[in-house]
């Protein structure tokens, strides 16, 4: 889509929750190419002071911060505030928590936070800005969520279920406020290069289980893909895995052979 068609539909401005590093950034990023201003949820004030001056001078556009948790309720208030004054035509939900370990080593708080962060913060902000984008008969929705959310998958066994949450709330949205001229696209990364999945440490993937790509490529192709579909899996090797798991193996097989590629990727250090 053309710059200026884009900026119509899309913008003037675009909310990305969890928007100060990784997909987040990387999603910023490419809206800001097409000349949309941001808003940046996330909690790290510093980090977002940093992104947003740079985004600034860089591409020319305005950016507004809101240092916020998206695991408490209060903050939906908050981000009402922060954007009464302006029009968010976009909203991209990316922030989540991956918990890894086995489902009963965890504790009943930190479930909680699992429902907080990667369902009930999508939930929530769909609803507020879902809302505006009906009046204004214009907008976009992208829900980020991952390939774990395709089959029950050890280790992360309660955040992939909220990543299955997020495909098919993103699914029925997509269906349901198409004829309001708001596109939904429900984003099933794969393994990719951000900080938080540095940070994990991953053992061997295994051979079947695509490298992890970059978050400029998970995004670029995302923001492309927006209106034109309802979900996406970015990059070839994701498109094939994707394929494999939902079309090919059986719901039994699916579940092994994610479970085998998690357990080699965190099994020895649990
Ligand atoms: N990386 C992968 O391999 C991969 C694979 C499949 C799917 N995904 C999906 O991609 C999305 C982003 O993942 P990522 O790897 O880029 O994560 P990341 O590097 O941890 O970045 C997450 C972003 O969300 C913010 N955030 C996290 N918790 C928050 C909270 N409670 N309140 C407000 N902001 C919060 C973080 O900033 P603060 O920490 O400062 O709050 C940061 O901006 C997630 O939905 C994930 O499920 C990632």
């Amino acid at each position: 889509m053309k710059k200026e068609k884009f900026k119509q539909k899309y913008g003037p401005w675009a909310l990305i929750a969890g928007g100060s590093q990784g997909i987040g950034e990387a999603f910023a990023r490419v809206l800001a190419m097409k000349g949309i201003n941001l808003v940046l949820v996330a909690r790290r004030k510093t980090l977002l002071e940093k992104l947003s001056v740079e985004i600034e001078k860089t591409y020319g556009i305005e950016v507004r911060i809101i240092s916020a948790d998206l695991a408490e309720s209060s903050t939906i208030k908050i981000i009402e505030d922060q954007t009464k004054d302006i029009e968010i035509s976009t909203l991209v939900y990316n922030a989540a928590i991956v918990p890894i370990g086995r489902f009963l080593d965890s504790n009943i708080e930190e479930h909680q936070k699992v429902i907080n962060i990667n369902c009930r913060g999508p939930a929530i902000l769909v609803d507020y800005f879902g809302k505006l984008m009906k009046k204004r008969e214009k907008g976009g929705i992208i829900l980020v969520s991952s390939m774990a959310g395709f089959q029950g998958t050890p280790l992360t066994v309660h955040y992939a279920a909220s990543k299955a949450y997020n495909i098919v709330l993103a699914e029925g949205l997509w269906y349901e406020l198409r004829k309001h001229n708001i596109d939904v696209l429900v984003c099933t990364a794969g393994n990719t290069s951000t900080p938080n999945y540095i940070a994990t440490e991953p053992d061997s993937l295994g051979i079947f289980v695509p490298k992890a790509m970059v978050p400029m490529k998970v995004a670029k192709e995302s923001i492309a893909k927006l209106g034109k579909r309802p979900s996406f899996a970015p990059g070839l090797m994701n498109k094939f895995a994707t394929f494999l798991v939902r079309r090919i193996l059986s719901r039994k097989q699916a579940i092994n052979f994610i479970g085998r590629s998690t357990h080699n990727m965190y099994g020895k250090k649990l």
